[in-house]
């Protein structure tokens, strides 16, 4: 063995019970609509760009096909950050899905507000499939927000 013990590390022994330290990984779900972003991480991933660990990704057909109660069932159990990534406005292979995302993320954001959850856990991102770039620059960014604002409060169970 290691040697290493959760003591010594500063982790809790449960991982349902994560706490505000150093050692805290956020855990962020990433929703990719197939034609464009998730071509675009599977980019960043082939061609080696830096990324964090932090990410599982869901491949959905387009961001339209999202339900905010997807997002609001992740973070209930226990992600601490959404990234939702899809085509450019007009690149849409629905027409307009990623619209509709878009207007639904203004009410995302205000139901996560109501609900004492902050909504920057959330982020919407546009990611073509040749922009690993972005897509991997979308996840270093929410793992460094998420680790500003601390795990997931619903977690915490606060
Ligand atoms: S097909 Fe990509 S967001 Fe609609």
């Amino acid at each position: 063995m290691s040697g290493i013990s959760p003591k010594s590390t500063g982790v809790s022994k449960s991982k349902d019970e994560p706490k505000k330290t150093d050692q805290f990984e956020p855990r962020i779900l990433a929703f990719c609509c197939n034609w464009c972003s998730y071509a675009g991480a599977d980019l960043a991933g082939t061609s080696r760009m830096q990324m964090p660990p932090n990410v599982r990704i869901i491949r959905v057909n387009c961001t339209g096909r999202i339900d905010i109660s997807f997002i609001l069932d992740a973070l209930h159990q226990g992600a601490d950050g959404i990234l939702v990534s899809g085509c450019h406005p007009g690149d849409c292979h629905y027409t307009s899905g990623n619209l509709k995302m878009e207007a639904r993320f203004v009410l995302l954001k205000s139901l996560l507000t109501q609900a004492g959850i902050e909504p920057e856990r959330v982020h919407l991102q546009w990611a073509s499939a040749a922009e690993g770039d972005v897509f991997s620059e979308g996840v270093t960014m929410m793992v460094e927000r998420i680790k500003l604002l601390g795990p997931n409060p619903v977690r915490r169970g606060t």
